[in-house]
């Protein structure tokens, strides 16, 4: 058997307090009715002052690293893909790594947006295939209601924050990562960004006065993109691993909007009830909704050993990408 990355572990975490639609209708002109039709979310996690990018990453990956059997002395690399690390820099792995007092272990953030989990997914595959790792930590988190525009009715809706982490393991039984895919287009890179803070337009107090600081979206742009993309990326990744829809027992797609999840399993001719949805509970938690969904998956009575699972994402750059791995 070959070499594989094998996911021995998963783990999440998200805030305890709860934001429902109807808190919504109290704070901009929305209505639990547009945003249950339009989006498919009822509720969404959301932190306090104190949750943080690199402590929610710390608990999903503890829990993680539990199911895993692993130490944190066993960790070689950790990954965190994220858009709201603690701070621009030490990276929120580098946090994470002193959290779990991981000191053998390289650390680095991904930015890919919602698709940072299967970036990262494809980093560690190679970094374990080549030799340079064995075992990795592969975190996505996300705070994204700490730069969301709270008087944006048509954004603060589908925002909520959440982490998911998974253990990466070089193994030869068979189980593992089959595959990855990835894709971008930096020519839509303003349909979805965060202009202000950065090298371009640093915190000023002209800067603040704009707004800069909040999340900007093209949302019907941005869903167009998606519902082809993600479709793409799922046929790519079948085509490369050589098999059929007809072989995935689970998909997995990145919880953005429910209609987008809907038009790629009718793109796939999958029935729903072998797609996994748990927006209605999360909203869009970016790169943290696919390891989140994967857990739950891992630790609920759905779970069958050797799975195939297809996991496909989409997210500001704009990023795609899919894997295929056995659970
Ligand atoms: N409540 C009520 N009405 C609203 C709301 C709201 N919260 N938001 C927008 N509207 C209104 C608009 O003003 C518009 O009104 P108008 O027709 O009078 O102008 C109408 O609803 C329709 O607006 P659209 O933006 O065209 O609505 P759409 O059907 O496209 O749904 C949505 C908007 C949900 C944002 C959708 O476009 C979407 O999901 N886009 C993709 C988002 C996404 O997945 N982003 C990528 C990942 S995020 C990341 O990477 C961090």
């Amino acid at each position: 058997m070959p070499i594989l990355a094998e996911i021995l572990g998963t783990g999440r975490a998200v805030p305890e307090r709860i934001l429902t639609n109807q808190d919504l209708e109290r704070m901009v002109e929305t209505s639990d009715e547009w945003i249950t039709e339009r989006t498919g979310i009822k509720e969404r996690r959301i932190g306090d002052e104190n949750t943080t990018a690199s402590s929610l990453a710390t608990e999903a990956a503890k829990k993680a690293m539990e199911m895993a059997g692993v130490k944190a002395g066993d960790l070689d690399l950790i990954l965190v893909a994220t858009v709201t690390p603690d701070m621009p820099f030490p990276s929120a792995s580098c946090v994470v790594q002193k959290n779990l007092q991981a000191w053998k272990a390289a650390a680095m953030d991904l930015a890919a947006g919602c698709t940072g989990f299967i970036y990262g997914l494809s980093v560690a595959d190679g970094f374990i295939k080549s030799g340079q790792a064995r075992t990795i930590l592969l975190v996505g988190v996300e705070i994204l209601t700490k730069i969301t525009d709270w008087t944006d009715r048509a954004t603060c809706v589908l925002f909520g924050d959440g982490a998911g982490a998974v253990i990466l393991q070089a193994s030869n039984n068979g189980n593992g990562l089959l595959g990855t895919y990835l894709g971008a287009d930096g020519r839509y890179g303003e349909l979805l960004f965060m202009p202000g803070g950065g090298s371009l337009q640093p915190a000023s107090q002209q800067s603040l006065d704009q707004r800069l600081h909040f999340l900007k979206m093209e949302g019907n742009a941005v869903f167009k993109i998606a519902v082809q993309t993600m479709g793409d990326s799922c046929l790519k990744i079948l085509d490369r691993v050589q098999m059929k829809p007809e072989q995935i027992d689970l998909l997995i797609p990145h919880q953005a909007n429910l209609r987008i999840i809907q038009a790629t399993a009718k793109r796939l001719k999958l029935p729903m009830s072998k797609v996994y949805v748990n927006i209605d509970r999360y909203g869009n938690t970016s790169s943290a909704s696919i390891p989140m969904a994967l857990d739950e998956v891992r630790r609920s009575e759905m779970y069958r050993p050797g799975m195939n699972v297809l996991l496909v994402a989409f997210g500001a750059g704009l990023t795609w990408g899919s894997a295929i791995v056995k659970i």
